[in-house]
Parts: structure tokens; C-alpha cells; sequence
């Protein structure tokens, strides 16, 4: 007899926050009294629908150990960075293999987005009964979009099959690991983890989420991260 898939979070955290242009890498910046990644990590920790969490940290990265709440936490697993997110995935799928099945899914969730709600997540969980490929919390865009070419517009973009692709995203993990690999035989940086399963011909769920799951990229973000937090905790 087959045992039930468990669900299991893997947040890359080894990024060092090029855009953001601080000492600190931006997933370990004060947010609120608390590094960002906490907060990243908060929405899986407890929750009884995920069985643990991979956490993947840059290799000479003090900051961990330093700064977050959830150092040490024996539901919290850890490993090695990679060169770009798609590697730092890479690793952590190892890690988790160590306790976890290839058929179990994997949410992939940034650290650097602190304002995912518990509501989504849960969406999001519920979207993968059933669910063959897997499933990407994304938001439509509201903007029209430009291609540029030398600073002048070379094409608009139909804004109506845009979509601004969010995480977390889920997969299998047996999956992600043969999509991940299979970018990389091919040299491609996937930056997200869905493009990579794109590209082995599978469509991924896209699941409508709420705007403020940001992404801290530039320094104006983590105001703008701070009021979302607060308006939720007031929800
Ligand atoms: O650079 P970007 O904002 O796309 O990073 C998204 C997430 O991937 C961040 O949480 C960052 O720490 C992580 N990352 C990583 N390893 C890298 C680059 C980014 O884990 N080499």
C-alpha cells in the first residue's frame, strides 16, 4: 500500500542581494525586529500540512546562525548555496531527499518574500490534489507591458496572458530534480523553478494570489513589506 505525498518547504536563502546594493544580504535585513527570511519561513513552520523545510544558505553566511529565529529549529534542515537560485535548489533537493520521497511535494518559496499569507498557501496546498505537473501562486499584471530594445520599444506585449509568477511554486520533488537537471545539462539559469518544468513540455497550475507577496529587491520594498505585514496583522 502507497503512503499519502507530504509536503515539504524549500526556501533558497543564498542569494547576496546584488539589486538590493546593502552589506547585509536582503533576506537578512530588520524587518519589523525580525530578519526577513523569518517570516518566509514562519508560514511552514506549524503549519500541520507541511512535514519540514530545507533551508539553502551561502556558504560563508554568518548571518543564519546570527540572525534568525528558526537557527537550530529541528524542524528546519540546511544547505549549501549555490552559484544562482536554480542551483541553490538544486542542492536543497538533495538534503531533502535524505527525508523525503520522490513523489512528496515540494514548495519552493523565496526568503526574500516575507508577506506570503497563510490563506494562499493553503490555496495553493489545496490545488495540488490531483494535480499532475504542479501549481505556481502568480498574480495577473495590471501594467502593460514593453520589450525593449536599446532603450525604445521594440513590441507591446498582450497584457491579457501575463502573469507575474510568484512563489511559493510546487512539485514533485522526483520532478523538480529531473527538471533542474535538465536545464543544467543544457546550460540554461532558469530563475524560476516552474520554467524549468517548462521546459520538459509541462504546464504548470497557475493559482491566483494576493499582490503583496512581494519580493524584497530594492530598498523602498521593505517599507512597502512592513505596511503589508502590518494591514494583515490587522486583517
Ligand atoms: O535574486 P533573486 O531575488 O531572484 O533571489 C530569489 C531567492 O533566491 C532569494 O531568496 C535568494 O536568497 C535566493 N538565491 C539563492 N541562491 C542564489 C541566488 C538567489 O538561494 N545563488
Amino acid at each position: 500500500m502507497s503512503r499519502a505525498s507530504r509536503h515539504w518547504a524549500l526556501i533558497p536563502a543564498a542569494g547576496v542581494g546584488r539589486r538590493f546594493g546593502a552589506e547585509v544580504p536582503k533576506q537578512y535585513l530588520d524587518l519589523a525586529g525580525r530578519p526577513v527570511i523569518d517570516y518566509a519561513i514562519r508560514a511552514f513552520v506549524g503549519h500541520r500540512g507541511i512535514a519540514g523545510s530545507v533551508v539553502v544558505l551561502g556558504t560563508e553566511d554568518g548571518w543564519w546562525a546570527d540572525s534568525s529565529g528558526y537557527a537550530g529549529h529541528p524542524e528546519v534542515h540546511r544547505a549549501p548555496g549555490g552559484a544562482e537560485r536554480c542551483h541553490s535548489v538544486r542542492n536543497g533537493l538533495d538534503v531533502l531527499a535524505r527525508h523525503a520521497a520522490d513523489d512528496d511535494w515540494v514548495l519552493v518559496h523565496d526568503a526574500a518574500r516575507p508577506c506570503l499569507r497563510r490563506a494562499d498557501l493553503d490555496t495553493l496546498l489545496a490545488a495540488l490534489v490531483d494535480e499532475p505537473v504542479g501549481a505556481l501562486l502568480a498574480v495577473p499584471i495590471a501594467d502593460t507591458v514593453k520589450r525593449a530594445d536599446l532603450g525604445r520599444v521594440a513590441s507591446t506585449l498582450p497584457r491579457s496572458d501575463l502573469w507575474r509568477a510568484y512563489t511559493p511554486q510546487a512539485f514533485r520533488l522526483g520532478l523538480l530534480r529531473r527538471a533542474l537537471d535538465h536545464a543544467q545539462a543544457q546550460d540554461l539559469i532558469v530563475t524560476d523553478d516552474a520554467s524549468a518544468v517548462e521546459l520538459l513540455g509541462l504546464r504548470p497550475r497557475l493559482i491566483e494570489g494576493h499582490t503583496d507577496n512581494i519580493k524584497i529587491t530594492r530598498p523602498d520594498d521593505l517599507a512597502l513589506a512592513a505596511f503589508f505585514l502590518a494591514r494583515q496583522a490587522e486583517q
